[in-house]
């Protein structure tokens, strides 16, 4: 049986081994993770490495799949509220997308071990696997082209460099079902990022959400809590991820039930976040979701998803 101490001192040698190991193999990217947790250090750093950028304005030559945008007032919002809701993917975009997912393997539980094929987005649910929770199409996304000309799309590219200040570098992106699950663990939760947490990818960076099917309340919608993305507790800025042990009730009681915006929306609907405000992907409870996530940020770590698969 192992001791109280002997397991607190494991853990302390595991903490500094992992901070060994990210400090000298990602020197950025760990000084970066350890410091953007605080909103002061995020402040600093945004405004030291803010380059110059190209226009963030729409020009005429340039038609962005998402039509008209007011810019502007779209990063204004995300600035007060952390999210934008009120995007709009076209009905072929989303075809092609399904077709996309009805088409391709993705990985139960994000687990390259654990390959899986939709037959036919109506009939996701059924036959599924044991403990399936989610199934991304992980690095397999970059075979569309269809994702490939959003992640270029100069509507998108304008909203994010206007609300980065900088210019948008891409970090990834994800095409990935949610499905309906009994609740299990906290921990099998957070895997998954279905419990309150917030990211650490730059000190600014944002995610683009689009849904591929229609979602309400019961098929999983991302929540966020309005305006987290600043003026943390102490305490929360301090523990960074780690905010993702913490239980949802608790995070909620602390800035506010009111605050929770549960997004529902038709297939392709969109919306944009700041992701360090607390969010999550909830649990469907009755019908599946598939949705689509770009990220961009000011800094090009490499891949910083590789771990994730995209
Ligand atoms: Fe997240």
């Amino acid at each position: 049986m192992i001791h109280k101490s002997e397991k607190f001192w494991y853990k302390l040698a595991n903490y500094c081994l992992k901070n060994y190991q990210g400090l000298t193999q990602e020197p950025r990217l760990f000084l970066m993770q350890k410091s953007a947790r605080f909103e002061i250090v995020r402040d600093w750093e945004a405004r030291l490495l803010k380059r110059p950028t190209k226009s963030s304005e729409i020009s005429q030559e340039d038609v962005s799949v998402l039509g008209k945008l007011d810019v502007n007032a779209i990063a204004a919002t995300i600035e007060t509220d952390s999210c934008y809701q009120g995007l709009q993917l076209p009905e072929d975009v989303v075809q092609e997308l399904l077709n996309f997912a009805s088409s391709t393997v993705g990985y139960i539980n994000r687990d390259a071990n654990r390959p899986w094929r939709c037959k036919g987005t109506e009939k996701v649910g059924v036959d599924l696997p044991e403990n399936s929770r989610v199934c991304s199409y992980m690095s397999n996304g970059k075979q569309s082209s269809t994702l490939k000309k959003l992640e270029k799309d100069p509507g998108i590219l304008a909203i994010a460099t206007k609300f980065l200040g900088a210019e948008a570098v891409h970090m990834g992106s994800e095409i990935s079902w949610s499905f309906p699950v009994a609740a299990g663990s906290h921990v099998q939760q957070r895997e998954v990022a279905q419990v309150f947490h917030y990211d650490l990818d730059d000190y600014r960076f944002i995610k683009f959400f689009f849904y591929l099917t229609d979602v309400d309340i019961s098929s999983g919608p991302h929540a966020y809590i309005r305006g987290t993305h600043k003026n943390k507790k102490l305490l929360h800025q301090v523990i960074g991820t780690r905010c993702a042990d913490i239980d949802d009730e608790k995070i909620k009681e602390c800035y506010g039930a009111e605050n929770v915006v549960n997004v529902c929306g038709k297939a392709g609907f969109g919306f944009v976040e700041n992701p360090l405000c607390f969010h999550k992907g909830s649990r469907p409870t009755e019908k599946p979701r598939l949705m689509l996530q770009i990220e961009y940020a000011i800094n090009d770590y490499g891949n910083i998803h590789e771990a994730r698969g995209y």
